[in-house]
């Protein structure tokens, strides 16, 4: 080894030792000729000493920012008035005897010692230097704590990790894939899973019974921050199973797990709420809502039915709603504020906004004129709006409604700083319906994916209304964030292909793409159910990240490239033509950004 001790762990226990440490110049100092260096390894920061006059001084008065150093020296302790109380081993200091430069290091073109705002391109060209700095190593650590937790805590319980194919066919998640395409089979092409949903169930046909998996998954979709184009899913799927036993599992999970591995969060509920979809679309306005506070959604439909509002009429009249929020505390928003959030309305699809502002000296607003006494209290007794509230209508279908005050919500959470961050809301929405109306394509798509079991009950309206099967899937919501997903399967073939068949597949596709997966539900599948919760997007809750490239050491950026290894990148002509493939409509340059 080239230490004896690492930088963080020397304290007084160790005066009059002679250690040997090696690590990077985190910070270097001189104080009239007398050199300090803050040497700096994984386990932390140590101060390093060196007097003028001593034969090692050189080099360390070389030392920049990021050399390696090799350092042999004696642990003392620091004088009276020196000690750094903010540094585990502010204690004490090391007596430099020797020094060596291991490696030098170019000017930096970031600071590693300071959380500095720096453009993220260069974060992640230079991802290796980005993930020195004490943010990036935490997340890091947290992020194998987690992962550690996870594979402990569900050994324990008898579930085996299994690994699956990367190399395979196309599992419908929603998203586009990423093929690979054979050299050996001229013309045919692998795909990256997008998640390994088809394998898992197999593997319950295979009787694992207790299924888990790190597993990558690969999604080619528009990118957002809590996106990436290659992911990880703590992937998980249990034979003999209803739904409440893999939430109860779930729940189990990660009740114990937050406070192990991010003790300053705290989570609020237990047991944990559950909400149907329906419950949480029309009272939060999302489908993961964030519940660390309220500001719910009404539906002031009834209070309204005699409106002489024409807006209010006439949405009434068409089949639409009119629901509403009361904003705390901003009753005497200005004009231009509130023309803003008309603004931000229309841009949601609205066709307007309508405000009550309820001030000390009476009601005021654009809708004042058309709302009655009777009806300013009706509204106030369903909301519990009171003086100084800002009431907020959208009068429009119930989807827009709920869509437009649902972002209106989270606008004030942030601009009214409502939600708690240290709080971790964790909640279950359940009982999604089975088939979403594809408006472009004119077709039905799965909701969640085209596995999960309608409802027994809601079997019969696959003839006459698709739109209204509820299916057994249920989705892991925390702070306005979907953590995870995941249903009862469908164990029979003959379900399993009237649904492919609704979702317009036709038979020779059908046999195509799942097959294999009909065919091996003919051979005494059992019933099974399972989550996938992604490992991302939870790491970035518990670190107060903004996005989940910070808790992922080599993202992608927002356009799906590595920036530091720059890929994806052209193939050569020979690869390409092992492969079978020619490139047409090469672009000019391909652009970097
Ligand atoms: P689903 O597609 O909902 O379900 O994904 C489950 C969870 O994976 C995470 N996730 C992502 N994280 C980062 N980047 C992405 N592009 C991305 N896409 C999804 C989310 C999400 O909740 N096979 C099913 C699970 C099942 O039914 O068991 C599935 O993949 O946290
Ligand atoms: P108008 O009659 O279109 O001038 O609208 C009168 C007021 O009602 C304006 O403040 C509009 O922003 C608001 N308004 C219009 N359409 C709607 C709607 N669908 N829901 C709520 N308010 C609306």
């Amino acid at each position: 080894m080239y230490k004896t001790h690492t930088c963080g762990e020397l304290r007084a226990a160790h005066i009059g030792q002679t250690v040997t440490l090696a690590g990077w110049v985190h910070r270097q100092r001189d104080h009239g000729g007398v050199t300090f260096i803050d040497l700096r390894d994984r386990f932390g920061i140590v101060q390093i000493v060196a007097n003028p006059g001593e034969s090692h001084v050189n080099s360390i008065q070389d030392a920049r920012a990021e050399w390696v150093l090799q350092v042999t020296g004696v642990v003392r302790r620091r004088p009276d008035g020196a000690e750094n109380p903010n540094l585990p081993t502010g204690e004490i200091e090391i007596d430099v005897k020797n020094c060596e430069v291991l490696n030098p290091s170019k000017p930096l073109p970031f600071m590693i010692n300071k959380d500095e705002d720096t453009d993220e391109n260069v974060r992640l060209k230079y991802r290796y230097l980005d993930l020195r700095r004490e943010r990036l190593q935490n997340n890091l650590m947290l992020r194998h704590k987690v992962v550690k937790f996870m594979r402990d805590y569900l050994d324990e319980r008898g579930f085996i990790e299994v690994e699956t194919p990367m190399l395979f066919k196309t599992t419908p998640e929603g998203a586009r894939d990423y093929l690979v395409p054979s050299r050996v089979h001229a013309g045919s092409f692998y795909a990256l899973p997008q998640s390994p949903q088809q394998l898992k169930q197999l593997l319950m046909v295979a009787g694992v019974e207790r299924y888990f998996q790190i597993a990558r998954c690969f999604r080619d979709e528009d990118l957002r921050g809590d996106r990436q184009p290659e992911f990880t899913q703590l992937d998980l799927e249990m034979s003999y199973v209803h739904r409440d036993d893999v939430l109860d599992m779930m729940e189990g999970l990660f009740t114990a797990m937050i406070p192990a591995v991010a003790p300053q969060k705290r989570l609020i509920s237990s047991p944990w709420l559950k909400l149907t979809y329906f419950e949480a679309v029309d009272t939060y306005g999302s489908d993961k809502p964030d519940l660390r506070f309220g500001l719910k959604l009404y539906d002031a439909s009834q209070v309204f039915a005699n409106s002489s509002f024409m807006v209010f009429q006439n949405t009434l009249k068409s089949g639409g709603v009119i629901k509403f929020i009361a904003v705390p505390g901003c009753a005497e928003y200005t004009r231009k504020e509130v023309d803003d959030l008309t603004t931000f309305a229309k841009e949601q699809g609205a066709k307007g906004l309508a405000t009550l502002a309820l001030t000390a000296e009476g009601v005021k607003g654009t809708a004042q004129k058309f709302i009655s006494p009777e009806e300013v209290s009706a509204l106030k007794e369903i909301s519990g709006a009171k003086e100084g509230d800002l009431i907020l209508f959208v009068a429009d279908s119930k989807n827009v409604a709920n869509k437009t005050l649902g972002a209106l919500r989270l606008l004030f959470r942030d601009r009214l700083n409502l939600a708690d961050k240290s709080v971790m809301a964790f909640a279950w929405v359940v009982d999604f319906p089975m088939f979403e109306w594809n408006e472009e394509d004119k077709k039905w798509d799965a909701a969640h994916h085209p596995f999960t079991m309608p409802k027994l009950e809601d079997l019969p309206k696959f003839e006459t209304n698709p739109a209204e099967i509820l299916s057994d899937a249920y989705d892991m919501v925390c702070n306005g964030y979907e953590l995870a997903s995941g249903s009862i399967r469908i164990h029979r073939r003959d379900i399993q292909l009237k649904i492919f068949q609704l979702l317009g597949l036709k038979d020779d596709d059908i046999q195509l793409k799942f097959g294999h997966i009909l065919e091996a539900f003919e051979y005494g599948a059992p019933p099974h159910g399972g989550i996938a919760p992604g490992i991302d997007r939870l790491c970035m809750l518990l670190a107060d990240e903004p996005n989940i490239r910070e808790v992922i050491a080599f993202p992608k950026n927002q356009a799906a490239r590595d920036l530091m290894a720059d890929a994806p990148s052209s193939a050569t002509d020979k690869q390409l033509k092992e492969l079978h493939i020619r490139v047409v409509d090469k672009p000019a340059e391909t652009p970097k950004a």
